[in-house]
């Protein structure tokens, strides 16, 4: 993997002010790119705010929903009627009343076993992109948005385990999750969520200080290793930044 740019942290008031912010970067992606857009989605309730702001006004009026399609850079291995399942938050929220039934690309969790479930996935992206090797001057995504647990992982991408160090799958099944909940999951892999223009955290609460501080000093943490191949921003809210 080509070096990535350093990271841009920008801090923000509140949750509020940061999902306009995350809101005007996604637009900002969507309007750079006249062709077919490609998005990658995240998990947790980090990006509920914005999945709101998308499916509401404006935002839900200006998104050309025919060009572009919604991924997700993590799943929990139940099926789309459990309620922690990543994907059906998204759907629910605004996709379902907006996006294409077939622009809307989830991770199935109806497969034997995570790993059966990230070949799967692995599949479909490498059909979307049309190639089965990642080439940076084609990003497969335009935004990847990503979240930080408080052990510093992001996606399923957990400290210590295998599928952080996994560089040749673009997807990968993780048997057993580091933090709650404690089901397995299935994650795109760092080459997989690096291939893209731009890659987004969200990171809100004071509940996230201690990580954040942790992020500054611990550079093998998992949140450390994400990075886009061209342009890496985290939005922090005042909370989260300990001011
Ligand atoms: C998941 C995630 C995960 C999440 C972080 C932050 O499936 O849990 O995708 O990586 O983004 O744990 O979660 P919060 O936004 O809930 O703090």
């Amino acid at each position: 993997m080509p070096t990535p740019a350093p990271i841009n942290r920008i801090v923000v008031a509140d949750p509020a002010a940061l999902a306009i912010a995350a809101a005007a970067r996604l637009m900002a992606r969507i309007e750079a790119n006249p062709d077919r857009i490609a998005i990658c989605l995240t998990g947790g309730s980090s990006p509920k705010q914005l999945y709101h702001l998308l499916g509401t006004g404006l935002y839900a009026k200006k998104i050309p929903w025919d060009r572009v399609h919604w991924f997700i850079g993590d799943e929990r291995f139940v099926p789309p009627s459990d309620p922690l399942n990543n994907m059906a938050m998204a759907r629910r929220i605004f996709l379902d009343h907006l996006a294409p039934k077939d622009h809307i690309h989830a991770i199935p969790t109806d497969a034997a076993s995570p790993d059966e479930s990230a070949q799967r996935y692995e599949r479909e992206l490498k059909i979307f992109y049309r190639a089965d090797d990642l080439d940076p001057k084609r990003p497969l995504f335009d935004l990847v948005l990503m979240g930080v647990g408080p052990d510093g992982h992001t996606a399923s991408l957990f400290p210590g385990y295998p599928a952080l160090a996994e560089m040749t799958r673009w997807v990968t099944g993780v048997p057993q999750a580091h933090v709650e909940p404690f089901v397995p999951r299935v994650t795109l892999t760092l080459p997989a969520l690096a291939s893209c223009r731009e890659m987004l955290f969200e990171v809100a609460g004071r509940e996230k200080h201690a990580i954040l501080d942790k992020l500054s000093k611990d550079e093998s943490l998992p949140a450390n290793r994400a990075r886009s191949i061209r342009e890496t921003a985290m939005l922090v809210d005042r909370a989260a930044a300990g001011e």
